[in-house]
C-alpha cells in the first residue's frame, strides 16, 4: 500500500466534479487500499479520491478514531447518491486534510440515506445520522467538487480568504504530503 499525496485548496481536480465508476478491476481496488492508507496515514476520517487527484467517485470514511465510534466499521463508497435529507439541522466543527488547520462550525442535515456500492459491487442503502451522516454529506461534497466551507455564511468565507490564499501557496504544514495548485509537492513525514 501507497501513501499518496493530498491535494489541497485550490487545485483544480478539487473543483470538479467527480466520474462515475463503470468498473472496479484489480487496480481500482489497490487504489482504494491506498486510499485508507493514505487517510489513516494523515489521520482523517475520510477522503475523497479527488482529493487524492483521481476523478473517480469514490470515498473512504473511518470514523472510529474518534471518542464515541470506536465500534464504526470503515466504509468504501463508490458512486454514493444521497436519496434523503432530515429537515432536522446539527452542527459540529469540521476540518478537511486539503484545508489544513481550518476549522468551522457547519451546519448540515443531521441524518441521511445513501445509496452507494461498496467495494464488492454490491449495492448498498444506509441512513446514517450524528457524524458519521456529517462525514459523509463532506466526502459526497468532496466528490461534487465542493468544500465545506463553501458551506458556511458569506461572512466567515469572506474571514477565511485570506487563510485559504495561503494555503494555496504552500504556506501550510501539514504533517501528510501536499500537492499545491500548481504541481508542485510539499513532503510530509509519511509513514510508508
Ligand atoms: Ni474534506
Amino acid at each position: 500500500m501507497k501513501v499518496l499525496p493530498i491535494y489541497v485548496y485550490d487545485h483544480a481536480i478539487l473543483k470538479k466534479k467527480a466520474q462515475k465508476v463503470e468498473h472496479v478491476d484489480e487496480s481500482t481496488k489497490s487504489f482504494i487500499e491506498d486510499m485508507i492508507h493514505t487517510m489513516h496515514n494523515a489521520e482523517g476520517i475520510g477522503l475523497a479520491a479527488n482529493q487524492v487527484g483521481s476523478p473517480l467517485a469514490i470515498t473512504v470514511i473511518d470514523i472510529s478514531p474518534v471518542e464515541g465510534y470506536e465500534s464504526t466499521k470503515p466504509f468504501v463508497m463508490i458512486n454514493p447518491e444521497i436519496t434523503f435529507y432530515s429537515e432536522e439541522e446539527s452542527d459540529y466543527e469540521e476540518g478537511c486534510l486539503s484545508l489544513p488547520h481550518v476549522r468551522e462550525l457547519v451546519i448540515r442535515p443531521e441524518a441521511i440515506q445513501v445509496s452507494y456500492y461498496d467495494q464488492n459491487i454490491n449495492p448498498q442503502t444506509i441512513q446514517a445520522d450524528g457524524l458519521l451522516a456529517r462525514v459523509m454529506q463532506h466526502e459526497i461534497d468532496h466528490l461534487n467538487g465542493i468544500y465545506f466551507t463553501e458551506r458556511l455564511s458569506q461572512l466567515k468565507r469572506t474571514l477565511l480568504q485570506s487563510k485559504l490564499r495561503r494555503i494555496s501557496k504552500g504556506e501550510t504544514s501539514a504533517d501528510y504530503t501536499i500537492v499545491l495548485p500548481d504541481g508542485s509537492i510539499i513532503s510530509g513525514d509519511d509513514i510508508e
